[in-house]
């Protein structure tokens, strides 16, 4: 049976988890995975709808991806995570339920404060400074850093296909995924 896993990107809002995870699931798809992908935005509108942003909040819209992406990494899904996760404990509770049934990659995305303020994407970075949004991670809340990410992307130095590149070699390397077909 195809080996299910979990690629799980972390890392501050607008350090560009989605932009290559996008690119990540292009390259899954064309070699024939079939690819689920709970993005953070996404979830809270429907299985996390209702959640703030409070720890106890995010522990629990961790903990409900990681249970999703468990149960899937079990029927042979290559599930893409995207989600801040900007607790260690929660993020390793996620890789204990999807390890059960797969591997779980993490994916620390990171990209300094400063930066991400700068591409600003959603325009929070600027309400967060003025105070309008409450417990913004970077801002007026924690990241902790991951200790020992399977990949470390800095995407101020890196362009997304790159790194995107770089996680598909890793999955190939680790046997979770086909070579390539080349013509
Ligand atoms: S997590 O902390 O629980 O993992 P998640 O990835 O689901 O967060 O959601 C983060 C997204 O919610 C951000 O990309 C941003 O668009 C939005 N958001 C709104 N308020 C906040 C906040 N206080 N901190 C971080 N992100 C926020």
């Amino acid at each position: 049976m195809t080996k299910g896993f979990t690629l799980w990107f972390t890392g501050l809002s607008g350090a560009g988890k989605t932009t290559i995870a996008e690119i990540v699931r292009v390259e899954l798809e064309g070699r024939g995975r079939k690819v689920e992908w709970l993005d953070g935005d996404e979830v809270r509108e429907h299985l996390s709808k209702g959640l703030g942003f409070s720890k106890e909040d995010r522990d629990t819209n961790i903990d409900r991806i990681g249970w999703v992406a468990s149960k899937l990494t079990r029927h042979g899904a290559a599930v893409i995570v995207s989600a801040i996760s900007p607790y260690a404990a929660a993020r390793d509770k996620a890789r204990a339920m999807v390890e059960e049934h797969g591997a779980f990659v993490e994916v620390f995305v990171d990209a300094s404060v400063d930066e991400c303020a700068r591409r600003d994407v959603k325009g929070l970075y600027e309400k967060a400074f003025r105070g309008e949004i409450k417990e913004f991670t970077g801002v007026s809340d924690p990241y902790e850093i991951p200790v020992n990410p399977q990949i470390l992307i800095e995407s101020e130095h890196e362009e997304p296909a790159e790194s995107a590149q770089r996680i598909v070699a890793l999955l190939e390397s680790r046997a979770l995924i086909p070579a390539a077909v080349t013509a």
